[in-house]
């Protein structure tokens, strides 16, 4: 008699950046009790005694890539080992981002928020297109914010390098919202192959880290300390951002309410046209 063998589906891959602390573990640690794999894009390591992950780095369900992001040599290693490692990537969630304490300037001489948040999430996607075309669900959500709410200044060409600096409403805020904008430009050109690009806001959650030098100002310090949710919270809206009711949108900024207008969009082009000369001219050479 014949033993029919039936093949199991193989399981789904999430690229996630920042996937070992805050929401991008709550996010990772989700995805695994689901039966994905998770390959982690991360700079520093998970928590050796979080077992759910340790468990899965050990079985080969989580994968770990290491770069600090925003130093294009140690992105560039990282992404030719996914290249090479991966053989096919179902959704991205550019995650890793948060804000900063003071001015700080990239490897590249960029305003650091600038490069962390709305140039690399753009080189990430560009570089594993390829993968994301092999995946079934060929979807990418950018974490974004709603620290742009009260934005009433913004200029595209001012963002790497700013002359001023305000935590949390001002470089962390201007490189969210041009995150969101050049995804809301370059998605309806990118469904055309299949793949959709939206980015999801959050909401507040506490995040807050002992050691970690906080780049919030302290009454948003103190709210988040004492009032805002566990990081499952935003973890769930970037999963709903990804597989819930928007998940045929097109470069649409999710929220909890539903979808964000944004504002500047006629500056959205102008993103992405900067992102993209940076991508072209400085990180295609480096692969
Ligand atoms: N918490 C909120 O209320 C809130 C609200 C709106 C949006 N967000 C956004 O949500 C995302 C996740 O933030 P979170 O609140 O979960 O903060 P978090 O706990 O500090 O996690 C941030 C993650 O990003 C990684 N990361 C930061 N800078 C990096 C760099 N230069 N290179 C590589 N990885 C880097 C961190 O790595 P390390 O572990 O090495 O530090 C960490 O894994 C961020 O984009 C943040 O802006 C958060």
């Amino acid at each position: 008699m014949n033993t029919l063998t039936l093949a199991r589906p193989a399981a789904r891959t999430a690229l996630i950046t920042g996937a070992n602390n805050g929401i991008g573990l709550e996010l990772t640690r989700r995805l695994l009790t689901e039966g994905w794999h998770v390959a982690a894009l991360i700079r520093s390591s998970f928590a050796a005694d979080d077992e759910v992950t340790a468990c899965a780095i050990r079985d080969g369900r989580v994968r770990i890539y290491a770069a600090e992001l925003t130093d294009f040599s140690q992105l560039a290693a990282a992404l030719q080992k996914i290249q090479t490692n991966e053989t096919a990537i179902d959704v991205l969630f550019n995650n890793a981002g948060g804000s900063l304490p003071e001015l700080r300037f990239s490897p590249q001489g960029r305003e650091m928020h600038y490069e962390l948040q709305t140039v690399v999430p753009y080189i990430i996607y560009r570089e594993l297109k390829d993968l994301l075309l092999r995946g079934s669900l060929k979807t990418v959500i950018g974490t974004s914010s709603n620290a742009f709410n009260y934005t009433k200044i913004f200029d595209a060409d001012n963002l790497a390098q700013p002359q001023r600096f305000k935590q949390l409403t001002g470089a962390y805020a201007d490189t969210k919202l041009a995150m969101s904008l050049w995804t809301q430009a370059l998605a309806p050109r990118e469904a055309k192959d299949g793949i959709f690009l939206r980015s999801a806001d959050p909401g507040p959650n506490n995040t807050i880290r002992k050691g970690k030098k906080s780049g919030l100002p302290f009454p948003v310090n103190y709210l988040m300390r004492f009032f805002f949710a566990p990081p499952t919270q935003g973890a769930g809206r970037l999963h709903d951002a990804a597989f819930g009711s928007h998940k045929s949108d097109v470069g649409a900024l999710i929220d909890k309410k539903g979808i964000v207008t944004l504002k500047f969009a006629d500056q959205a082009e102008r993103i992405l046209e900067n992102v993209d000369r940076i991508y072209q001219e400085e990180f295609r050479v480096l692969m």
